[in-house]
């Protein structure tokens, strides 16, 4: 037991614990894993816990017995450590954010980015504990004090993806704990470090034990059981539509409250009337930061027939001339992809693509020279939007240009997809933007800029196959982390004399 988080050393190679009831201590099976870097796959970043089912009932019963003492903790004593939490990360922000880079690929700039962000999301927090949070109504009955108030739910399972691997886990478990809840947080098996650094920031800030446990290990081994687990009444998931679609039965049959976020096909309309420089900028960072791999990403540019061909050919150019390679590089603009199956996936479907005689105009084959998971960014043009790279979502470096004769098949054409998470159009226009606005299905929309990015203090989710309906991070965020408690309180009769 120790309280760092590097629990020992194995030939020169750091070994990582969980965080269970406020000790790092390693899996109950003793076993490892090893995280390998996607850009130099040689690399070992660290030895992570490979948890089982064990470690995660013994987390449940840390998160289960230090409910009680967190919920009733007020929120102005809970609202000072998420404060100072903020504090501890935001001394770290040039190391994380390079672990980040490091682990999950994504250039330095966007790993501190990123990692700015998760200090944002805890300031934020730690500000709307001080407000209002409950509500006071009018009763039928005069003397009657009829109000609400928002308590906790209890445990929370907390399921985060590997493409924003310090941001998504703070914008679920801040709220979480915020609210008074307990957290047992799995992250994604391919991001742990970034874990590690949000748990041990909120571990120095004076989280009493049991509040937030990290148990890293396979979706097998510590999902599953964490889902499965009655002890556990919220789980948050960011993740793949089937993993969410196996959670939506499974928790949601045990009647637990779920959150889900999954796939994006998003959208990015270009009018005729658009600013064609802003709309070629916007739409390549909407594609490919990130390398694409964002639930935001857009990966269809559903343009203008009359301005098609010019759009796809400076899409082309911009595209061809951005600079693949280490993102720990200053001048890299797109690291590589997560893993070697990721890689592997992504350039099985430009095949696909190309074979089903979809014109690629650019990228799309593997740079030579480079060790990692890297393919270089690839531009489709006339794309169908029926077909599987109109519709399905790749996750990776990849954009389709779909032309169409005006907003009304444009719009029809986004709507097409069983996603609906974030969708852009360009225009200078504001009765069309009006109409797009109205007209769109999604549940993030923006006029003249690009699908990705989401600000801390509103409403993130998306419509139809993409989210399960409920909001994450602002005020949105309690509707998920509390339960509503109506009361009517009424004066005892006066005392007879
Ligand atoms: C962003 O666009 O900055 O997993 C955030 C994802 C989304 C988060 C996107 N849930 O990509």
């Amino acid at each position: 037991m120790t309280h760092s988080p590097r629990i020992e050393q194995r030939d020169g190679v750091d070994v990582y614990g969980n965080y269970i009831g406020g000790q790092w201590i390693a899996a109950a099976s003793g076993e490892t894993a090893e995280n390998r870097s996607p850009t130099n796959p040689d690399e070992v970043i660290g030895l992570f816990a490979a948890s089982s089912g064990d470690d995660v009932s013994t987390a449940i019963a840390a998160a289960e017995g230090a409910f009680d003492a967190w919920a009733a903790t007020s929120a102005i004593a809970r609202a000072n450590i998420l404060y100072k939490a903020s504090e501890i990360l935001a001394g770290r922000i040039p190391e994380v954010g390079r672990d980040l880079s490091r682990e999950e690929g994504k250039t330095l700039k966007e790993g501190i980015g990123e990692t700015t962000r998760a200090v944002a999301i805890l300031r934020y927090f730690a500000g709307e504990l001080q407000q209002p949070i409950g509500e006071h109504y009018s009763s039928a009955t005069p003397t009657t004090l009829l109000f609400t108030l928002r308590e906790p739910l209890g445990v929370c399972g907390i399921i985060t993806p590997w493409n924003f691997p310090i941001a998504i886990p703070a914008w679920k478990i801040v709220p979480a704990l915020a609210f008074g809840n307990t957290v047992v947080f799995k992250p994604a098996s391919l991001t742990p470090l970034c874990a590690v650094h949000l748990t041990q920031a909120l571990a120095e800030a004076g989280l009493p034990s049991g509040v937030l446990n990290l148990v890293t290990g396979s979706s097998g081994e510590v999902g599953d059981p964490l889902v499965a687990d009655d002890r556990v009444v919220g789980i948050s998931f960011t993740g793949s539509e089937l993993v969410g679609n196996k959670i939506k039965r499974v928790a949601g049959n045990r009647g637990a409250k779920v959150q889900l976020e999954m796939g994006g096909k998003n959208p990015a309309i270009v009018l005729v009337d658009a600013d064609i420089d802003h709309a070629v900028a916007q739409v390549i960072n909407g594609a490919m930061m990130s390398t694409g791999q964002k639930c935001t990403a857009t990966s269809r540019a559903i343009v203008d027939r009359r301005i098609a061909p010019e759009m796809a050919e400076r899409l082309g150019r911009s595209i061809a001339a951005l600079k693949v390679g280490d993102p720990l590089d200053d001048s890299t603009q797109i690291g590589p992809l997560i893993s070697a199956e990721a890689a592997d996936r992504v350039s099985a479907e430009i095949q696909a693509a190309r074979e089903a005689g979809v014109g690629l105009a650019v990228g799309g084959d593997r740079p030579e020279g480079l060790n990692g998971h890297f393919v270089n960014p690839a531009l489709f043009v006339d794309v169908d939007p029926g077909s599987r790279l109109g519709q399905d979502e790749l996750f990776g470096p990849v954009l389709g240009v779909i032309p169409v004769d005006d907003i009304d098949e444009a719009i029809a054409v986004a709507n097409s997809v069983r996603y609906g998470l974030s969708a852009s159009l360009f225009t200078r226009d504001i009765g069309q933007a009006l109409s797009f606005i109205r007209q769109i299905q999604a549940g993030i929309v923006h006029v003249n800029s690009e699908t990705a990015g989401a600000e801390p203090h509103v409403p993130f989710g998306g419509y139809k196959g993409s989210s399960s309906y409920s909001r994450e991070q602002g005020k949105a965020s309690r509707e998920f982390y509390t339960q509503v408690k109506t009361v009517y309180f009424d004066p005892p009769p006066a005392r007879g004399t």
